[in-house]
């Protein structure tokens, strides 16, 4: 890539991730994120295995750590308490929640994308010899997390979510018609972090925060019975970010079951599961995959990076590349989370706009395995731009690239040293 000098990035990406190091586990950033996030550990993984592939595995043995006994990976573990973020573990009160044991870690009553599966393939194909015993011992729980997934998540085919934090895409406006069915009365009153951390007009706005802590209330007063909030949440959406993931990661776990001996007939059976039920995530009026509420059927009509995660999935048509083709013509720097020509844009808040390395490196990985090298080479070589210019944010502008969120942040240094670094030969 032209005029990007990768050695002290590389070097600055190895820092990032030894500072966010907490000893067996890494936080996204210190301050804003002080704990372990699901999918954030994940791709910890990835970048810790490009110079330390043990330390990578340790940071996936101890994400399941905190596996609930019904197999559910939490979206939060609380390591060690920090008053600097909201909601703590006081305010998820997973104590005595079904099925998640007696025994565990302190944690959130949701998931996250279940990107770990597939994460933790590609760890093990960078040193196949030092992974053999660390996969063979993390698959079956892999295994158990997206059995969890599939029964508790799945029941129209794709994965849903039931808390917009489920998603990672917090505010995206996938989930505006069904948050805007909340009426968020009776949230105990609370002071948020995030804001004391960053620019608010990079945030969820507050209409958001109490809707959040709405559906953290209602899932805490029953009991984090999935059955119960499946029957009973005004909320319940499905969502492109947990189906594509969700099947991207089955189809590795195919392939580790299959290196590892086992019987993969009841993962089959769920990669058949998926590919069906992504077809109901198709709007035909924006030509891309969508957020569907459950509860009304309604998509959203929101253009999304989400959506286009369909070729990591290995789902990706012609359709979908138009409406790729168009969105990539409206940025300067891809992939938008949000089509900067949609009604609700908004180049800098969180997930209405902003570009962020994670979701390149998915859509472009998936894009590359397709054949559209274009497409992904023109997504790497921005994601590339963007922190060799603007440093390691947390996200930035697709207009003019300003950084947003928090710095010094693990997954975009990962995504740096495992794709978009000119050092890296092949990706
Ligand atoms: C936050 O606190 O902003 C997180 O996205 C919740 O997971």
């Amino acid at each position: 890539m032209d005029g990007i000098d990768p050695g002290s990035l590389d070097e600055e990406a190895r820092r990032i991730l030894r500072l966010n190091d907490k000893g067996g586990y890494t936080v996204p950033t210190a301050g804003l994120y002080p704990y372990q996030w699901n999918w954030d550990s994940a791709f910890a993984a990835l970048g810790f295995a490009t110079f330390d592939v043990d330390r990578a595995w340790a940071e996936l043995e101890t994400l399941f750590a905190g596996q609930w006994d019904n197999g559910m990976v939490p979206h939060i573990l609380f390591h060690a308490v920090d008053d600097g973020y909201f909601p703590g573990p006081d305010v998820w009160g997973t104590q005595g929640a079904v099925g998640r044991g007696a025994q565990g870690l302190p944690s959130s009553g949701i998931s996250q994308p279940p990107v770990a599966a597939a994460l933790a393939w590609t760890v093990f194909e960078m040193d196949r010899e030092a992974g053999a015993a660390r996969l063979a011992a993390l698959f079956p729980k892999l295994v158990a997390f997206h059995r969890w997934m599939m029964a508790a998540r799945a029941e129209s085919g794709a994965v849903c979510i039931t808390h917009p934090w489920e998603a990672g895409r917090d505010n995206a406006p996938d989930w505006d018609e069904a948050m805007a069915g909340i009426d968020p009365v009776g949230v105990a009153p609370y002071t948020r972090r995030d804001t004391g951390h960053v620019d608010a007009k990079m945030r969820p706005t507050q209409a958001d925060y109490d809707r959040y802590i709405w559906l953290v209330q209602f899932g805490r007063d029953r009991d984090w019975d999935d059955a119960k909030i499946a029957a009973e949440s005004p909320f319940r959406v499905a969502d492109p970010t947990m189906t594509f993931t969700c099947l991207r990661s089955l189809r590795d776990l195919a392939r580790m079951a299959d290196i590892l001996g086992a019987d993969r007939a009841e993962i089959d059976g769920w990669i058949g599961v998926l590919e069906e039920g992504v077809r109901s995530l198709w709007n035909p009026a924006t030509q891309s995959y969508e957020g569907r509420n459950l509860r009304t059927g309604q998509f959203a009509g929101s253009v999304s990076n989400a959506g286009f995660l369909c070729w990591w999935a290995g789902v990706g048509d012609a359709a979908v590349r138009g409406t790729l083709d168009t969105v990539l013509d409206r940025c300067r720097y891809a992939l938008p989370s949000y089509d900067p020509a949609g009604p609700e844009f908004d180049h800098l808040r969180y997930w209405r706009g902003p570009v962020w390395a994670i979701m390149n490196y998915m859509a472009a990985k998936g894009m590359a395995e397709a054949g559209l090298e274009t497409q992904a080479e023109r997504i790497r070589r921005d994601t590339a731009r963007l922190i060799a210019e603007r440093g390691f944010a947390e996200y930035f502008s697709p207009i003019d690239g300003t950084p947003a969120g928090g710095g010094t942040f693990t997954w975009t240094a990962a995504v740096w040293l495992a794709w978009a670094s000119p050092s890296v030969k092949g990706a």
